[in-house]
This record gives C-alpha cells, sequence and structure tokens, in this order.
C-alpha cells in the first residue's frame, strides 16, 4: 500500500486522471474480452529477449493488459529458451511459428531488418504490427504515432504502425501542449543518450570497460565508458547522423506540419536509464514562463520537475523504469524573441519504447479498432 502511495504522490491532477483512466479501462478490457471468449485475445512480442522487449514484457504487466496467450518471439539463436514472466514459463518460439499463430497484436522490437521482412507476412494474416524500429517509420502509407499527440488518426485498415524514435517520443510529448498554443517555428535540439539506447550489446561493451577487461566486446567505434559520442547511427552525405534525421524528419511527420524547421545533435554518453535533450523552441507568439509550466503540469504523461533552488530538475537516474517524461530547467532564452529553453528527459526503453508500443495497442483495443 506504501509503495503504491510513494508512487502517486509526485503525479499531478492530469497523470492521477491517466491512472484512473488506465483502471477503468482495465476493468472495460476485461469485459471486453469475456465479451469474445470464441476468439482469445492472442499477443507477440518479436524480440522478446532484447532490451526493449523485456521492457514490454514489465510493461503489459503493469498496465494489466488483457490477453489469454502470448507468445515471445526472437532470432533461430534463442529458439527454444525459456523465460518466465508473471508466474509462467514461456518458450521462446521463432517467427514463422508466430505468424502461423495469428495472433492478433505484434510488438517488434527486434531491428529494422526483421520488421521489413516479418511485419508483412504478419499483417497478411490480419495482425496489428506495432514497430518500434525504424523500418516504416516514414514510409507514407504508415502512421507514426504518439498515441497523446496522433492516436485518433488510427483505423481499421493501420496493419502497420509505427513507434517513433526514442529522443523524438519524449521532444514531442513535452512540445506538443505547447505547440497547440503558441504555434512552433524553429527547435534546436541536442541529446545527451543513454547506452541502453543501442541495445544489449551496447550495455555488456560499457559495463565490460567499467570492470576493466581486456577485450571488451565493441559495439560504439570508440571507447564509450568515460567518454562521450557525438555520433548516433549512421552518417549520412549531408553530414547529419541517421539519428538526427530521423529527429527532424518524425517530428514534422507527427506533429503534420514540414514548415516547423528542426536542427539536431545527437550524442552518445556512458549512462543508463534514460536520454537527456536540451531543446531550444522558438514559437509563433510570445509565451508568458507561468503559462507554460501550467500547461505542461496539466499536460498528460509530462511531469514538470523545476525547483533549481532545491536542485530538483529531471535527471535518467530519476526517470529509469518511469513512463512518464519529465521537463525542468524551463527559461526564456533571452537571446532572442518568443524562444523557450527545456530539459527534458525520458527512459528511452519505456515511454521511448515499450510504453508508447502499448499505449498503442491499448488504444487499438479501447476503441475497438481490432
Ligand atoms: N533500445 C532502445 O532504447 C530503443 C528505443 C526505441 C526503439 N528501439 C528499437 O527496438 C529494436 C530492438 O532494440 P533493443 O535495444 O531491444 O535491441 P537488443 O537488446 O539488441 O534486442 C534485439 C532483439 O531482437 C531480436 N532479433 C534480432 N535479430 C532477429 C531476427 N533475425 N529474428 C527475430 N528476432 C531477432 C533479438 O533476439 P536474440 O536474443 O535471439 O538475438 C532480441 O530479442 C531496434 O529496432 C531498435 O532500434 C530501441
Amino acid at each position: 500500500m506504501l509503495k503504491i502511495l510513494k508512487k502517486f504522490e509526485n503525479l499531478s491532477l492530469a497523470n492521477l486522471f491517466l491512472y484512473y483512466q488506465r483502471l477503468v479501462r482495465n476493468t472495460y478490457f476485461c469485459a471486453l474480452i469475456c465479451s469474445f471468449q470464441l476468439s482469445p485475445m492472442k499477443l507477440a512480442v518479436v524480440g522478446a529477449t532484447g532490451l526493449v522487449g523485456s521492457e514490454i514484457l514489465e510493461v503489459l504487466q503493469e498496465h494489466q493488459f488483457p490477453y489469454d496467450k502470448l507468445l515471445l518471439v526472437a532470432s533461430e539463436r534463442s529458439k527454444g529458451k525459456q523465460i518466465s514472466f508473471n508466474g509462467h514459463g514461456y518458450q521462446v518460439i521463432g517467427l514463422a511459428e508466430a505468424v502461423a499463430a495469428k495472433p492478433h497484436i505484434a510488438i517488434f522490437s527486434a531491428g529494422g531488418s526483421t520488421s521489413l521482412e516479418w511485419a508483412p507476412a504478419f499483417a497478411a494474416m490480419g495482425t496489428v504490427v506495432i514497430d518500434n524500429s525504424s523500418a516504416w517509420r516514414m514510409d507514407p502509407s504508415k502512421k507514426l504515432v504518439v498515441p497523446e499527440i496522433n492516436a485518433k488518426t488510427l483505423s481499421p485498415e493501420d496493419k502497420i504502425i509505427a513507434n517513433p524514435n526514442c529522443s523524438t517520443i519524449q521532444m514531442v510529448l513535452a512540445l506538443e501542449p505547447l505547440r497547440q498554443r503558441y504555434g512552433i517555428k524553429r527547435i534546436v535540439v541536442s541529446t545527451y543518450q543513454s547506452v541502453t539506447g543501442t541495445g544489449k550489446a551496447a550495455v555488456d561493451q560499457m559495463m565490460a570497460e567499467r570492470a576493466g577487461e581486456v577485450n571488451p566486446p565493441k559495439v560504439y567505434p570508440h571507447k564509450i565508458d568515460l567518454n562521450v559520442l557525438p555520433h548516433i547511427d549512421v552518417f549520412q552525405p549531408n553530414g547529419y547522423t541517421k539519428e538526427e534525421m530521423k529527429m527532424i524528419l518524425e517530428t514534422k511527420k507527427i506533429f503534420g506540419d514540414d514548415s516547423i524547421q528542426v536542427t539536431s545533435t545527437t550524442v552518445r554518453i556512458p549512462t543508463m536509464g534514460g536520454h537527456s535533450e536540451a531543446v531550444n523552441v522558438e514559437f509563433k507568439q510570445d509565451f508568458d514562463l507561468a503559462e507554460v509550466r501550467s500547461l505542461l503540469e496539466n499536460a498528460p504523461g509530462i511531469i514538470v520537475q523545476d525547483d533549481p533552488a532545491n536542485f530538483i530538475y529531471p535527471m535518467p537516474i530519476t526517470s529509469h523504469k518511469k513512463d512518464e517524461v519529465f521537463v525542468g530547467r524551463l527559461r526564456r532564452d533571452e537571446s532572442q524573441p518568443n524562444t523557450l529553453n527545456m530539459w527534458i528527459v525520458a527512459d528511452n526503453l519505456r515511454k521511448g519504447a515499450a510504453t508508447n508500443a502499448v499505449q498503442i495497442a491499448e488504444y487499438l483495443l479501447e476503441n475497438k479498432l481490432i
């Protein structure tokens, strides 16, 4: 009980309301599933042995996502491996077996090439694929969804739905209430991204370096522990990295506004727990700082932590394992009009991947789109 109360003590009214909604929704889901006894809900998690996949399982459990059958899927290397989850033992299966089982929903986090090859096979069976990779994000025929912003665009025809890039999700979620009020002209973002964003092998590299191993595994081109790499994903002909271009292009697509100017520098740092971002945003209109704070405090999924006098600001260590996006260091950019500086932190494995994907699945069920 104490644990539950502790979880609620820092939440705004908007977020308390979210928890209440979740409780009501779960009751509704149970009733819905009972009324569909002839068609039990089958859910597949593709990439279940990875960092995002494991987090998806935790979020499914915490959100009490309703399913009758859970299929845990990974590469041929992991076939037959046992995973215990929620008091049950599951045997990891391969993709062909999972497709043949015709799940209602498949949440993918197994890399772009696996998605490109297998998501259409699931979709052809009637499965709705929610994909965490970058494979489908910029495909004009696929929706790129952050539920709080654009879930309303989803329809029963959407069989492959893209989850945006982790750094993009937390930035657009924090900007959305401000965009609605003031309009956005330009965004300048610099990121400080956790090694968990690269996957299990990258965490192994950092930990091996930290332990002083002679031949640590090498995922990054340089040492990552005690270092900073201004390089995430591959370099593009224009000098940006692919991660930087994802932030630029995906932001425009999610907001449905190509006129917004975005520039990005993405940086890998030797932390775990979450990605941090320094965001400088120029609005179309002037703003009131107190109103900015109030808009953010009342927006779903956002927690404002902004009390510099008491050293309170968002950090990866405090955002770890949290579903929300944390915002702080709110201050006017005194070098030009209508411009705000903000610091945004979120657990990349949660809202940046697993939480957002599970929220999409919840939205589909709640709105009978499956
Ligand atoms: N990490 C993040 O913060 C984050 C955020 C947003 C999106 N994403 C995206 O999510 C995906 C997974 O990331 P991750 O960090 O979880 O990586 P990871 O820890 O390396 O896990 C990769 C998962 O994919 C599976 N897999 C790899 N090749 C496969 C294949 N050919 N067929 C079936 N399964 C295969 C792996 O299975 P085995 O164990 O059998 O190899 C493992 O379960 C990537 O597309 C990534 O871009 C990651």
